[in-house]
């Protein structure tokens, strides 16, 4: 096992690459797909079952876990890792964004944020120094930088001034991460849907000096054309030799796309979330179990899936544990949704290292195109 965070690049095709990274607390093998652990678990699935889909890191979130049950409460008891029972890596995000969205009384200034938690109404305040250490607590493997990002559509002038008040946070956070072996901090390009902010950002973030540089801003309200657009070029501003992370993508169309461009890393609450509102992912695209289609359907959800859901229940009995609101229809939905995502990496992986990406791709698409049934 390597003490150390390292990434090699093992293949490409196109602008597409596979690799895997590496960490103290195992390997991430690249493109990654990072299950959504958001309150120390992934909703309706045990540790060991995540595993069991493929996965090799899941993704926290300072902002929940300050709040509840605090990051000092989660170092007194061993870190994150201890705490949920997940041995391997675990990437967190820093907060800022999830201010933005979830919390009350957002106050923004130079030297952070201010808020009301949306838990308890009590008044809060992050920093990118209080980020690092929070993150610190938890025993994040690979930390993010604290930043802030606008909805899309937005004027070139508020991404601008967003932008740059992130990469001076970026620098703060360097600083406050400090020197740490084993633990990575990635850097997050801003600058919206506008090229010459990317530039600027990731010309910032360069300077500064990451272990990876995540893509932030985008999946914001834009639509699939114009975050394809910005990765026709953001990606490829940023170094060759370290991941780059897809922040919050995305639809099973979005992820394939993004790989096309030459991301290494995604994450996305959209298997786990679905899972819970009765939406499968299929290789001929979703799957909404709540219809009476299905009431009487003896067939799996998928013929060719091998998780639980799919191996000894049936569309029939899917659809009536939904209806009946019963625990396991959450998690069975939840286990074949993630499982189903796995594959579409694992797909991509090999067909990246077998130099057949296109091919790839034109499959899939062929068979979403065909419809359920
Ligand atoms: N999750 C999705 N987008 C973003 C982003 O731009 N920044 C952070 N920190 N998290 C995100
Ligand atoms: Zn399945």
């Amino acid at each position: 096992m390597t003490e150390r965070f390292s990434f090699s690049l093992h293949a490409t095709d196109g602008r597409a690459r596979t690799g895997t990274i590496s960490t103290p607390r195992g390997e991430i093998r690249t493109p990654a797909f990072m299950p959504v652990g958001t309150a120390a678990t992934v909703k309706a699935m045990l540790p060991e079952s995540v595993r069991a889909t493929g996965a090799d890191v899941l993704l926290g979130n300072t902002y929940h876990l300050m709040l509840r049950p605090t990051a000092e409460r989660i170092a007194r008891l061993g870190g994150l890792h201890a705490f949920m029972n997940w041995e391997r890596p675990i990437l967190t995000d820093s907060g800022g964004f999830q201010v933005m969205s979830l919390a009350e009384l957002r106050k923004l200034t130079e030297e952070g944020v201010t808020f009301r938690s949306h838990i308890d109404g009590s008044r809060h305040m992050l920093t990118p120094e209080r980020s690092m250490e929070i993150q610190q607590l938890l025993g994040s493997d690979i930390v993010m930088c604290f930043d802030e990002c606008p909805a899309l559509p937005a004027e070139h002038d508020r991404i601008a001034e967003s932008m740059r008040l992130s990469m001076r946070w970026a620098q703060r956070s360097r600083d406050a991460f400090g020197d740490r072996p084993g633990h990575a901090l990635f850097g997050i390009q801003q600058g919206g849907d506008k090229e010459d902010l990317r530039g600027e950002s990731a010309e910032a973030l360069r300077a500064i000096g990451f272990d990876g540089y995540a893509v932030g801003g985008l999946a914001v309200g834009e639509g699939q054309e114009v975050m394809f657009r910005v990765l026709d070029y953001a990606p490829d501003m940023l170094p060759e030799d370290k991941p780059r992370y897809l922040m919050g993508v995305g639809k099973p169309d979005d992820i394939v796309g993004a790989v096309k461009r030459g991301i290494d890393m995604m994450d996305c609450v959209l298997p786990s979330r679905s899972g819970r509102t009765g939406q499968a992912f299929t290789r001929r695209g979703v799957v909404n179990i709540k219809n009476a289609r299905h009431q009487e359907d003896p067939r799996p959800l998928d013929e060719h899936c091998s998780c639980p859901a799919c191996r000894s229940y049936s569309r029939a009995y899917l659809h009536h544990v939904f209806r009946s609101q019963e625990i396991i229809s959450s998690m069975l939905l939840t286990w074949h949704n993630l499982h189903y995502f796995q594959e579409l990496m694992q797909g991509m992986r090999d067909a990246i290292a077998a130099g057949r990406f296109a091919d790839w791709e034109t499959d899939f698409h062929a068979q979403r195109a065909e419809g359920d049934i």
